[in-house]
């Protein structure tokens, strides 16, 4: 056999498949493991018979369409409903000629990062911030720069003290990339006053904002802020990201941005390179699911029921662990992020332990941290582990803090 790592590409060779995703992925297969490492929805909550009847009317209806080969931007049809949606739901003004649908909103990160940065770069992330981002911009070759966050979210002084220095030291920053509502994995949201902060800084500084908003449509607390960064920038500054994958299934693969006049233009070319366009077919299914009113009805069912599991987490948390932890209680989302004020206490270092002793599976904290801290921090999920995993796992979760 010939040695295949002469064929790999750089990238290839930077990109490695980390300890903690080896014994994640063992966990999968393990009933006797309480997993809170996902970052999934409950299946329970998939409209599934809904989808059924949508999926066989799009085909026997617009098959000669819906299974061909479609514009690269999204279909028209998707396009102009989710203006409507965003509009109705959530304020933004977007014509759909500046929206573009892609593969999940992970691929609007991929394009994103291929049509802004360039090597050496500047990106500035919430520390921490979602990993997968963080994974997409260094692709790209950004250098991550991380603010540092309290309970609302990314403290908005220290934004501009980075801003500041950062242009006095000559770097070039592109982008802020901010999760606003029910961050992943911190479970924080911002404020209306930061938000509008954000976007000053971003005038003033000449970058522009991407906003990454998964989850502000599942919020648990009435009154919580939601309002999209992207609903009050008045300069053309905020590139706004959304996805289906937590009100309707991930399965589907739709996500969307939000963007703005020729940098629309450009993220088009940059998505014609990757996949020519997403699935027609799953296009025209979420264009009717979204026209049917599915998603709101879903979020109708999902919010009480993401809540009541969050409430049962918190509530077991309260319950269980020591009180040198510490954690956030998000109004939004599916993670609680946890730090463990304990000398030489490391999530990572434990994982393996916590997965064959204690049978509970988190995800390190540190891998979300862009400046190598954060190793005393854990995410953990709610959505996905049913009430009586939530109560057994943060038992066995407080039995690791208080033994190790
Ligand atoms: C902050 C954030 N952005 C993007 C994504 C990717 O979502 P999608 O399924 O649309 O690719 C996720 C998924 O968990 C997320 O948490």
């Amino acid at each position: 056999m010939p040695a295949y790592d002469k064929f790999y590409s750089r990238l290839a060779v930077g990109i490695k498949a980390s300890d903690i995703r080896e014994l994640l992925a063992i966990i999968k297969h393990r009933k006797d493991v309480i997993s809170f490492a996902g970052g999934i929805p409950d299946p329970k909550l998939f409209p599934k018979s809904e989808l059924a009847d949508i999926a066989r009317e799009v085909i026997l209806k617009y098959g000669d369409d819906a299974l061909q080969y479609s514009e690269t931007k999204g279909l028209i049809e998707l396009r102009e409903t989710l203006s409507d949606f965003m509009r109705r739901t959530k304020g933004i003004q977007t014509d759909a000629e500046d929206l573009i649908i892609t593969t999940g909103s992970q691929q609007a990160l991929d394009i994103v990062a291929r049509g802004m940065i360039d090597p050496g770069d500047v990106v500035v992330t919430e520390n921490p911030s979602y990993l997968a981002a963080i994974g997409a911009f260094k692709i790209a070759g950004a250098k991550l720069v991380g603010v540092e966050m309290d309970e609302h979210g990314m403290d908005t002084h220290k934004l501009e003290e980075k801003l500041r220095s950062l242009k006095n030291s000559g770097e070039r920053v592109k982008f802020i990339y901010t999760i606003p509502v029910g961050h992943n994995p911190a479970g924080t949201s911002l404020t209306l006053d930061r938000k509008k902060h954000i976007i000053e800084l971003a005038e003033e500084y000449d970058v522009m904002v991407v906003e990454d908003d998964p989850y502000s449509y599942i919020i648990y607390e009435d009154g919580a802020d939601t309002t999209p960064l992207k609903a009050i920038d008045k300069y053309g500054r905020v590139i706004y990201l959304s996805t289906v994958s937590k009100v309707l299934a991930p399965g589907l693969r739709i996500g969307w941005i939000a963007a703005i006049d020729d940098l629309t233009r450009k993220f088009e070319l940059v998505k014609q390179y990757l996949d020519l366009h997403s699935p027609t077919l799953t296009q025209f299914i979420v264009a009717e699911a979204v026209k049917k009113g599915l998603i709101d009805r879903m979020v109708k069912v999902a919010t009480p029921y993401y809540k009541s599991k969050r409430d049962a987490m918190l509530s077991a948390m309260e319950d269980y662990l020591p009180d040198y932890v510490d954690y956030t209680k998000p109004i939004g989302g599916l993670f609680i992020f946890v730090k463990v004020d304990k000398e030489g206490f490391n999530t990572t270092k434990l994982l393996e332990v916590a997965i064959t002793k204690y049978k509970i599976a988190y995800v390190p904290g540190a891998s979300f941290f862009v400046d190598g801290t954060g190793h005393n921090t854990m995410r953990i999920n709610f959505s996905y582990p049913t009430f009586d995993e939530i109560y057994e796992g943060v038992r066995r979760l407080s039995a690791l803090i208080k033994n190790e």
